[in-house]
C-alpha cells in the first residue's frame, strides 16, 4: 500500500449521512440503513472517500439517537444488525470507508447502565457509572447545552449530572468499569468491520474532581470563553490517555481505522492537543465553519489551521454544514452572524435570501475544496438545499425547542429529509410514500437530486466536477501557498501544486490589474497552471 492510501483520513471527502433523513427504504417516514444502501452508488458517483453514519444505535430517540440504550444493537427505526452489515459491505464494495458515531459522553436514560444505577441505592457501585449527588439544590451552577439546569433529581432525592437533555445522564469516566465497557464497544464495531469513529463530544467526558462550580456561567453559560482558563466540565487533561488507548486499540486493527473527535475546542492551538499522533487523527475545524466568511477572516483561520495542526503533524479538516448548524446555504445567504449549535432560524425571524446563499455556498465549498488536508460534507449540501426555516412549532423535534420554551428554535431546519426525485409524491423520493418524520419546505422538489443530475452548472455536477479534480490533482495531500499579489479586502487566493484558487469575497466584479483575471461577485475559480 503507497503512503497515499495508507493515510487515507489525511486528505479523504468524509460526506456525512445523517440516517433519519437520507433515504428511507420502508417507507414509514425515517430513513433507515436499508435506504442508505440503495442510494450508495449516487455517493460513488459524487466522488466522496468515506462515509460517517450519525447515531442509529438503539436510542430513544430523545437528542435524535444521541441518547444511546445499547451501543451494541441497531435502533428497529432503521433496521437490524444484518442491515448494517449489508451497508458496510456494499459501501466497502464500492470503495467507500465506513465511519460510525460513538457518543461516549452520556447515555440515553434508558441504558441499562442508568436503569440499573436509578434501581440502586445512593452510594452504590451501579451509581458510580454517572455523577450523582445529594443536596437540597444542585450541586453546582453547571447548564445544560440545551438550556436550563444540568442537574434533574431523582425521587429517592440525589441528582444526576447531564450536560445535554435530562434524558441524556453523563457517565463517570473516572469509573474504570466504564472505560472498559467502551473499550469493548469500540472492538465490536471494529470487528464487524468499520473504519473508524467519529466520537460526539470527547471534551466534555472529563469532569473537574469535586465537580466544583463553572467559573463565570453569566458570560459563558454552559459552554466556555475562548482564552480563559477551561470550566470544570470542558476539555479536562484527565481524557487523554483514554483517547491513547483507544488509539492503540484501532491501530491494532489491519486498514488503517481512524477517529475523529467532535472536540470542540479553542483556539485552534488547544484543538491540535487532540490530534497529537498517539490520539484522534482529526478534530473538526469549527472555527473554519465559524468563522465570518469575510477574507481577513477566513485568511486568519487558514492560517491557523495549518499552523495549530501542522505542528503535531495532523491534517487540518474543513468543514461548512453539518446536523448542528444552519446550512451554509441558507447562513450565507444574509447576516445570520456564527449561528452555532442549538440556534437555528425560525418562522418569526428575518429569512435568508436563498439565491445569494446558494451562490456564495458553492463559491465557498470550491475554495475549501481546493485546500490540502480532509473535508467533511454534510448531506444534501451537494444538492444546495437551503435551511427549513419556516417549519411550524408543531414540527420541531430539537430538545432544544422545548427546553428553552421556544427561544431557541433548534437544529431541525437542517435535518430534513432530502429530496431525491422531484415531485413523485410529498416527500419528493425520499420513500415511495412521501411520508417524512419532518416536512420538506415546498421549495425542496427545485433541488431534487434527479433535476441536477447530468445537468451542467446545477450545484451537483459542480460538486462532483470539483470533487474529481480534487482526486486527479491529488489536492489533499497538497501544499498551500497564498498568492498575495491577488489578496486584498475582498478577495483571497492560494495556490495548491498547479491549482490556482481565487475567490472573490465581494459583491463586485473582480478583475486584475493586467486584466487577464476575471471574477463575478461571490464566485471562485480554479486554474490549473503547467
Ligand atoms: C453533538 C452532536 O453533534 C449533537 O447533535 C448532539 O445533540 C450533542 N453532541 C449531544 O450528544
Amino acid at each position: 500500500m503507497d503512503q497515499a492510501q495508507l493515510d487515507w483520513w489525511r486528505s479523504a471527502v468524509i460526506y456525512q449521512i445523517y440516517p433519519r433523513s437520507f433515504a428511507d427504504a420502508n417507507g414509514d417516514g425515517m430513513g433507515d440503513l436499508p435506504g442508505i444502501t440503495s442510494r450508495l452508488g449516487s455517493l460513488k458517483s459524487l466522488g466522496i472517500d468515506a462515509i460517517w453514519l450519525s447515531p442509529f444505535m438503539r436510542s430513544p430517540q430523545k437528542d435524535a439517537g444521541y441518547d444511546v440504550s445499547d451501543y451494541c444493537d441497531v435502533d428497529p427505526l432503521f433496521g437490524t444488525l444484518d442491515d448494517f452489515d449489508r451497508m458496510l459491505a456494499t459501501a466497502h464494495s464500492l470503495g467507500l470507508r465506513v465511519l460510525i458515531d460513538l457518543v461516549p459522553n452520556h447515555t440515553s436514560d434508558q441504558h441499562e447502565w442508568f436503569k440499573r444505577a436509578v434501581a440502586a441505592s445512593p452510594g452504590s457501585p451501579e451509581r458510580e457509572f454517572y455523577h450523582f449527588r445529594d443536596g437540597d439544590t444542585p450541586p453546582n451552577n453547571w447548564q445544560s447545552m440545551f438550556g436550563g439546569p444540568a442537574w434533574t433529581r431523582l425521587p429517592d432525592g440525589q441528582w444526576y449530572c447531564h450536560l445535554f437533555d435530562s434524558s441524556q445522564p453523563d457517565l463517570n469516566w473516572e469509573n474504570p468499569k466504564v472505560q472498559e465497557a467502551f473499550e469493548d464497544i469500540l472492538r465490536f464495531w471494529l470487528d464487524r468491520g468499520v473504519d473508524g469513529f467519529r466520537v460526539d463530544q470527547p471534551h466534555a467526558m472529563g469532569k473537574a474532581a469535586g465537580l466544583p462550580d463553572h467559573p463565570d456561567v453569566e458570560r459563558a453559560g454552559a459552554g466556555f470563553i475562548e482564552g480563559e482558563p477551561s470550566p470544570p466540565m470542558w476539555f479536562q487533561e484527565s481524557v487523554h490517555p483514554i483517547f491513547r488507548r483507544w488509539r492503540a486499540i484501532l491501530d491494532s486493527y489491519p486498514g488503517e481505522r481512524a477517529m475523529c473527535g467532535e472536540a470542540y475546542v479553542l483556539p485552534l492551538s488547544f484543538m491540535a492537543l487532540w490530534v497529537r499522533p498517539d490520539e484522534f487523527h482529526q478534530t473538526f475545524n469549527f472555527r473554519y465553519l465559524d468563522s465570518p466568511w469575510t477574507a481577513k477572516d477566513i485568511r486568519k483561520t487558514i492560517d491557523e489551521s495549518f499552523a495549530a495542526f501542522g505542528a503535531v503533524g495532523a491534517p487540518s479538516t474543513w468543514v461548512l454544514s453539518n446536523h448542528d448548524v444552519m446550512r451554509h446555504a441558507s447562513r450565507m445567504g444574509g447576516d445570520f452572524g456564527r449561528t452555532t449549535a442549538s440556534d437555528g432560524v425560525g418562522p418569526n425571524d428575518k429569512q435568508p435570501d436563498a439565491e445569494l446563499g446558494l451562490k456564495r455556498a458553492v463559491a465557498a465549498t470550491l475554495f475549501t475544496l481546493g485546500l490540502p488536508g480532509s473535508m467533511y460534507l454534510y448531506q444534501g449540501e451537494e444538492l444546495g438545499l437551503p435551511e427549513h426555516t419556516t417549519l411550524a412549532p408543531e414540527f420541531r423535534q430539537d430538545p432544544t425547542f422545548a427546553r428553552t420554551n421556544g427561544e431557541r428554535v433548534g437544529r431541525d431546519g437542517c435535518r430534513v429529509p432530502l429530496p431525491w426525485e422531484s415531485n413523485v409524491n410529498e416527500s419528493n423520493g425520499f420513500n415511495q410514500t412521501g411520508k417524512s418524520w419532518l416536512p420538506q419546505p415546498a421549495s425542496y422538489s427545485n433541488y431534487a437530486r434527479d433535476l441536477q443530475e447530468g445537468v451542467e452548472g446545477s450545484t451537483l455536477e459542480t460538486y462532483k466536477w470539483a470533487l474529481a479534480k480534487r482526486k486527479e490533482l491529488n489536492l489533499g495531500h497538497g501544499t498551500f501557498e497564498w498568492v498575495n499579489e491577488l489578496c486584498s479586502d475582498t478577495s483571497l487566493a492560494y495556490r495548491n501544486g498547479s491549482l490556482l484558487v481565487i475567490h472573490n469575497f465581494g459583491d463586485d466584479v473582480l478583475e486584475s490589474e493586467n486584466g487577464l483575471i476575471h471574477l463575478e461577485a461571490n464566485q471562485t475559480v480554479w486554474l490549473e497552471q503547467s
